[in-house]
């Protein structure tokens, strides 16, 4: 077992032409974090002395965000082994292994990096068989070892091969440079690839040893936004399985979206069509219904969302409480009990315990210039159609009548009710009928 310390060299200069995006390739996020995040958390797992991520000469905001990792610059984006290079001055003295990942293959599993580690000697490559190898590096395993030979420079022959390189490679520390410097840019593209290192250790009497991961999911390299799509899949399927582990119950897991900070307690029921936006907390035996949309909310024991609710940012829903189909909340809390069971918009509101907030009913929170609050106070009855003018405040168990327009204070206990009184003809509607037949005829 090879328990030597560990430099992590992560590949993240190029541009990532093919995904028709002016951001570089690597802060393309997946589940709402850049892909780049996800594999920084995976190698700090392995206790690595370094992390160094080689990136482009043109990416500040790459730089900012894998702080506080060190990042190399490679100038000239002249090929993979040219971006190694770039980081030797940084392991100069460091006589570990070095893994090198690439920055594009983001959701490669920590077992697998404890495996292809623990079994190193030399160089190490982690190879996969593909059904559809096109696009990858093959592995060709000769008489004289093994050489990885990139689709571009490969013959047909070669191109039938299955098993590719995932791009992932363990070094020895202290050949890593003698190598490296070996590497010519003698192949189609003009490139200095990392893949020539197998040869090039072959020719010093060091074979490379293949480490294959059965998982294609998990190395697979994003190049393209199609590419993207299948790696977000691939995550989606991980964290959904992680919940459902936890004791999540999710009716439909293909149809819930999580994002990467998504919490939810054991005992939640989610039914299909879900999406959970940045920053939700979902406490014990809350159901969350068909439909939903929801971001940056806390919702409490108990409470019920949906069917087709959306939950908006800095809202907290109350033990208990119900929000039901077509309610918006928006940066409001929403007290224990409470129920807005339909058609409804509640923004910047402080709803207390216990209170019904009827169909229609809406706060009007917005003047056109400024955003204001509404309170309404604990087990207080907003009848249907209300619409409460903020900044307003609903005293306790106070009573607003249907069609209401509020624009003072309600005080507690009291009923308020604002509406033009109603006016009865009749046998109107009978007449009406008679001169409209009699128009037809
Ligand atoms: C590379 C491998 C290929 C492998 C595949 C796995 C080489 C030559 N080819 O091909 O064998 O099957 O990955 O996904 O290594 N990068 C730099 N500087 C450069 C060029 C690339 O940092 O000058 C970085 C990129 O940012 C990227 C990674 O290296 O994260 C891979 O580069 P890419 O051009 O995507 O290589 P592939 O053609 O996918
Ligand atoms: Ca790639």
């Amino acid at each position: 077992m090879n328990t030597k310390p560990l430099a992590i060299v992560i590949l993240a200069a190029g541009k990532g032409t093919r995904m028709q995006s002016p951001l570089p390739k690597v802060l393309h996020s997946l589940a709402g974090r850049p892909m780049i995040g996800w594999l920084l958390e995976t190698v700090q797992a392995l206790a690595p002395e370094k992390v160094i991520v080689v990136i482009g000469p043109d990416m500040p905001e790459l730089e900012a965000a894998v702080q506080p990792f060190q990042t190399v610059v490679q100038k000239d984006r002249n090929g993979t082994a040219g971006a190694v290079k770039c980081a030797l001055p940084l392991l100069e003295g460091f006589e570990g292994d070095v893994l090198v990942l690439l920055g594009d293959t983001p959701l490669v599993s920590l077992t697998t990096l404890k495996n292809l580690t623990a079994q190193h000697a030399g160089l190490s490559v982690l190879s996969v068989i593909l059904p559809d190898p096109c696009g990858y590096g093959r592995i060709v395993r000769g008489h004289h070892g093994v050489q990885i030979i990139e689709e571009k420079d490969a013959s047909a022959q070669e191109r039938m091969i299955c098993e590719v390189n995932t791009g992932v490679f363990c070094i020895d520390g202290k050949r890593i440079k003698g190598w490296i410097e070996q590497v010519d840019n003698k192949n189609v593209q003009g490139e200095y690839y990392i893949t020539d290192l197998p040869k090039i250790a072959q020719g010093e009497g060091t074979g490379t040893h293949v480490y294959s991961t059965h998982d294609f999911c998990e190395v697979r390299g994003c190049n393209t936004l199609a590419d993207l799509a299948m790696l977000e899949q691939t995550l989606q399927n991980r964290l959904r399985k992680q919940a459902m582990e936890a004791g999540v119950r999710i009716l439909d897991p293909s149809s819930v979206y999580l994002w990467h900070d998504t919490q939810i307690a054991p005992g939640v029921v989610i039914e299909p069509s879900v999406f959970f936006g940045p920053g939700v907390v979902v406490e014990s035996g809350v159901h969350i219904k068909a439909f939903s949309h929801i971001e940056g909310a806390h919702i409490k024991a108990g409470a019920s969302v949906g069917p087709f609710a959306r939950i908006r940012p800095e809202t907290q829903i109350g033990a208990g409480a119900r929000i039901g189909n077509f309610v918006e909340v928006k940066k409001s809390s929403i007290g224990a009990g409470a129920k807005i069971n339909h058609l409804a918009y509640v923004g910047d509101t402080i709803m207390g315990a216990d209170v019904n907030f009827s169909c229609g009913a809406i706060t009007v929170n917005y003047d056109g210039f400024n955003k204001h609050q509404t309170v309404i106070g604990d087990g207080a009855m907003i009848g249907s159609n209300v619409s409460l003018v903020a900044p307003v405040t609903v005293g306790q168990g106070a009573f607003v009548a249907a069609g209401s327009t509020i624009t003072e204070t309600v005080p507690a206990d009291s009923l308020s009710i604002e509406r033009g009184s109603t006016r009865i003809i009749q046998g109107w509607s009978a007449k009406n009928r008679g001169i409209k037949a009699a128009r037809k005829k």
